[in-house]
């Protein structure tokens, strides 16, 4: 039995599922559109770090649902604060005012920069806001500079705008004419003075993730980063920096431009901000925030009272429950047992990455060893098709991380 301090939980909450894995599939397949391929689990339950899936098996999670359930399942407060607000009022509408939309913009303000904050559903709506702004900015502000600058291996999202600003070949692909006017460049210093030097005049901003993650968990260097910075200052363009799966804590700081100390004028949020509740964000720099005016972007969604009570919640847990502290000693953990394994283990080529979000290279495809993890009773994933990548919730524990890290090596020794 697993209690918190609300809830028993029973032994039918946990194992109780009215369909089989089987029919659950075959529903999904005859009903679902076909856009993601999905390994054979299906979860139901979650608590703290563990997930348990319909064959009454139980995980450990070094994935939090992609950077998102960072606090891990099951956790009292949130939960106590999705039931009170569900009671309460989960929507009005942006037409009104919000008591939960101004708490929670108010705490991102003041533990990032003097500035304000839009609210959306998503990382790709996030970083449409952005896009926009940019636009917007570079149109009425800079003689109609219209360029944005991306990165090779960068992802932005899905929907038209942030494809077109991702740097992935394969995703972007297919669907014809994508936004014009956008300049994708290696992340290399070299490249990105090249860019601003010849097209400096025409470019409203530079998009970039500081670690990159679906391209293989890539951080960028420091250097670059503050030459980005400079560059950009230099040019008035915008940086903008899309913090959506590395911030929230999983740099060990609060965001990652903190971690990396360099202050960008734009940031955009979504996954862990509220836990699992879909929510996206984009907070602005305060020389930035006129850019937009009544009717220049908006969300029938965006920033409702549920979705900003339990991010504000979430933010609360984060910082007063000092969690972030715990995420540079689980990193320092991680680290030193991954070059352990990768001095025994040939198929391991590098270990990279920042916090608790960590890319383990292969010398080949890790398919392999994701399914073997499965079986073994961790979650992982593969990004990049060589790299697994690590994203455990930040409230893990190190004998928890010890045991996950053990079924990982289990599953690289067999397939090494
Ligand atoms: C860096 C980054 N930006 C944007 C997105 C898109 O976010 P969403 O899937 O919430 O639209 C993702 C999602 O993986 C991401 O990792």
């Amino acid at each position: 039995m697993i209690m918190d301090s609300n809830y028993e939980y029973t032994s039918q909450d946990i194992f109780h599922i009215p369909l089989s894995f089987e029919e659950i599939k075959k529903k999904t397949e005859a009903y679902i559109l076909n856009t993601y391929s999905r390994l054979p689990v299906c979860f139901f339950f979650g608590q703290g770090p563990y997930l348990y899936d319909s064959q009454q098996k139980s995980y450990i999670d070094f994935l939090s649902g992609i950077s998102v359930n960072n606090l891990g399942y099951g956790e009292a407060d949130l939960i106590e604060a999705i039931r009170s607000q569900a009671d309460r009022i989960i929507h009005s509408s942006n037409l009104f005012y919000s008591e939960e939309q101004a708490l929670l913009a108010e705490t991102l303000i003041h533990y990032s920069f003097a500035g304000k904050v839009f609210f959306c559903n998503s990382g790709t709506e996030a970083n449409e806001a952005a896009i926009k702004l940019s636009r917007k900015y570079g149109l009425e502000r800079k003689e109609g500079a219209d360029i944005i600058v991306s990165l090779e291996r960068s992802f932005h999202g899905r929907t038209i705008g942030a494809l077109s600003i991702t740097g992935n070949e394969k995703v972007r692909k297919g669907f014809g004419f994508l936004l014009p006017n956008v300049e994708i460049i290696p992340p290399t210093i070299d490249a990105l003075e090249k860019i601003f030097e010849t097209k400096g005049s025409e470019i409203c901003a530079l998009f970039l993730e500081p670690i990159q993650g679906e391209g293989g968990v890539h951080p960028l260097s420091k250097e670059f980063l503050s030459r980005a910075r400079e560059l950009t200052e230099q040019t008035k363009s915008l940086l903008v920096f899309d913090e959506i799966q590395c911030g929230i804590g999983r740099t060990g700081s609060l965001f990652a431009f903190q971690y990396y100390n360099i202050i960008p004028d734009v940031v955009t949020l979504a996954k862990g901000l509220a836990n699992g509740i879909p929510i996206g964000a984009m907070i602005v720099k305060e020389d930035f925030t006129d850019v937009f005016t009544p009717g220049s972007h908006g969300s029938t969604f965006g920033g409702n009272h549920l979705a900003c009570r339990v991010a504000y919640e979430t933010l609360k847990i984060l910082i007063t429950r000092e969690i972030l502290d715990n995420v540079s000693a689980l990193s320092e953990f991680f680290f030193r047992r991954l070059y352990q394994m990768k001095a025994r283990y040939s198929i391991i080529k590098e270990i990279r990455g920042v916090g608790l979000m960590i890319g383990i290279e292969l010398n080949r495809p890790c398919k392999d060893v994701v399914f073997k993890c499965l079986q073994n009773g961790l979650v992982v994933n593969c990004t990049a098709e060589t790299v697994i990548r690590l994203l455990p919730p930040l409230i893990l524990d190190l004998e928890v991380a010890n045991e996950g890290l053990d079924r990982l090596e289990r599953a690289i020794a067999e397939i090494d």
